[in-house]
């Protein structure tokens, strides 16, 4: 099979497919919580042991380590992607900067917009710093790459599934399909929210604006 041909929509389908599994799981959640019958909202669970999220050891644009406890405070918009991709990642990145640009001033600085490589081959710090820079994307967007061992626990621990694409005959070339999806991490690090690629600016926006009503930024 022709990899270069891949249908188009595959990408798109897979990460449909993903989003409907989390959609899935989430509403079972609720609804768990729901029958439990506390008032306050139970924590985020999607089945057991499997959490959204989680402790993560990566390299920031300006090669800096940082962990997600870094980030503590503001809440995480975490999206994985890589810089040669070049349609799916600007997209959503663009979507990102769109909501987050209706938001006030002061709650827009509530987030931190974070783009996790799956491609950390290709994508050095220095290539992130230059790309984070595009005006098209979310003001203070922070790249993070790292070894291939730090992205794979990265994006396993957000069920992220990514998936290096050679293209025929250029054996220096290839792409990566993964999955298309925007999390939203609250100030302490759980799980709060995810946006399936198809979501518009004007749904992330209204949802990251009734995450800020449930959880006021702290100031
Ligand atoms: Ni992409």
């Amino acid at each position: 099979m022709d990899l270069n041909k891949r249908p188009a929509w595959l990408l798109p389908v897979l990460s449909a497919a993903v989003a409907l599994v989390l959609g899935a799981v989430l509403v079972a959640a609720q609804l768990n919580a729901r029958q439990d019958g506390g008032g306050a909202p139970a924590p985020m669970r999607v089945s057991g042991d499997a959490q959204i999220g989680g402790p993560f050891t990566l390299v920031n644009q300006d090669g800096e380590t940082v962990t997600d406890e870094d980030f503590r405070g503001k809440a995480m918009l975490i999206y994985f992607g890589f810089t040669y991709c070049p349609d799916i990642c600007p997209t959503s990145l663009q979507v990102m900067k769109a909501a987050l640009d209706q938001l006030p001033e002061n709650d827009r600085a509530a987030f931190q917009p974070l783009l996790i490589s799956v491609d950390p081959e290709r994508d050095t710090p220095e290539l992130l710093a230059q790309y984070v820079e595009s005006p098209s994307f979310p003001d203070d967007l922070v790249g993070l790459t790292g070894s291939a061992e730090q992205v794979r626990e990265a994006a396993r621990a957000y069920r992220v599934f990514y998936t290096r694409v050679e293209d025929d005959g250029v054996s220096s070339e290839y792409t990566v399909d993964h999955s298309s999806l925007i999390f939203l991490m609250g100030p302490d690090g759980a799980f709060a929210d995810v946006f399936p690629h198809a979501t518009t600016p004007d749904q992330m926006a209204a949802r990251l604006q009734r995450f800020l009503e449930d959880n006021p930024v702290q100031s």
